[in-house]
């Protein structure tokens, strides 16, 4: 698993739990995190430089725990690597915008992300009828990074949820994982008839993994 940072731990958690089997290591790097206010140039060249440990350690596969590193590098490692299967995460916009009764969602992402044309081209395949909301969360990598989930502000998400209708969501970077019971618990605070959804993907990624190494997860995803 490759993150920038604090994110890989919070998907390789998960994936040790669904996949026993496995031996799930991660990388980050430490030196150059937050990448969501890089170039995709930057972010090319340092995701591509980050996962070298773990291709020296023989991985059978290698998650880019990182939307913003999926965005800017995936294509290139995939073609750069081909006998090595890449795993990226990307925004679950599909998903939400198929469960999202009132027609609006909000995506937690990187600046990068947003702006990437992986991700635009997500919103124009799966989410045309859908409006997407794509709330200000530029500094909260660096947050959970440097002093902690915790410290997170989130009053302006939840203000933004609750006056756009929004019903569902989307934690788009890795780092946001460390806040998902934190927003849930505000939300349903706020919003208790509206029972707000907030999406991550580690579960996918689990199945995902599973497929690519041809062993099922526990779970039967
Ligand atoms: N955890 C990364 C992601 O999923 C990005 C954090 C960063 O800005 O480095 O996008």
């Amino acid at each position: 698993m490759f993150d920038s940072g604090r994110g890989g731990e919070a998907v390789a958690s998960r994936l040790r739990e669904l996949l026993p089997g496995s031996d799930v290591i991660t990388a980050d790097d430490a030196a150059n995190v937050p990448y969501g206010s890089r170039s995709d140039e930057e972010v090319e060249r340092l995701t591509a430089e980050g996962v070298k440990p773990l291709l020296d350690a023989g991985c059978d596969a290698v998650v880019l725990a990182c939307n913003t590193a999926t965005a800017a590098a995936i294509d290139h490692l995939r073609r750069d690597i081909p006998a090595i299967p890449f795993v990226g995460l990307e925004p679950m916009v599909k998903p939400a915008a198929a469960m999202s009764r009132s027609g609006v969602i909000a995506v937690c992402a990187t600046p990068a992300t947003l702006r990437s044309g992986r991700y635009q081209r997500l919103k124009d395949a799966w989410a045309p009828q859908t409006r997407v909301l794509e709330p200000d969360c530029s500094a909260w990598a660096a947050a959970v990074e440097r002093e902690g989930p915790e410290v997170v502000d989130l009053a302006p998400l939840v203000e933004e949820v609750r006056d756009s209708g929004a019903d569902v969501v989307v934690l788009a970077c890795t780092h946001y994982h460390w806040l998902k019971e934190r927003i849930e618990a505000q939300l349903a605070a706020e919003l208790p008839e509206r029972g707000v959804t907030v999406l991550e993907p580690s579960d996918a990624v689990a199945g995902q993994v599973a497929r690519v190494l041809g062993s099922p997860p526990r779970s039967g995803l």
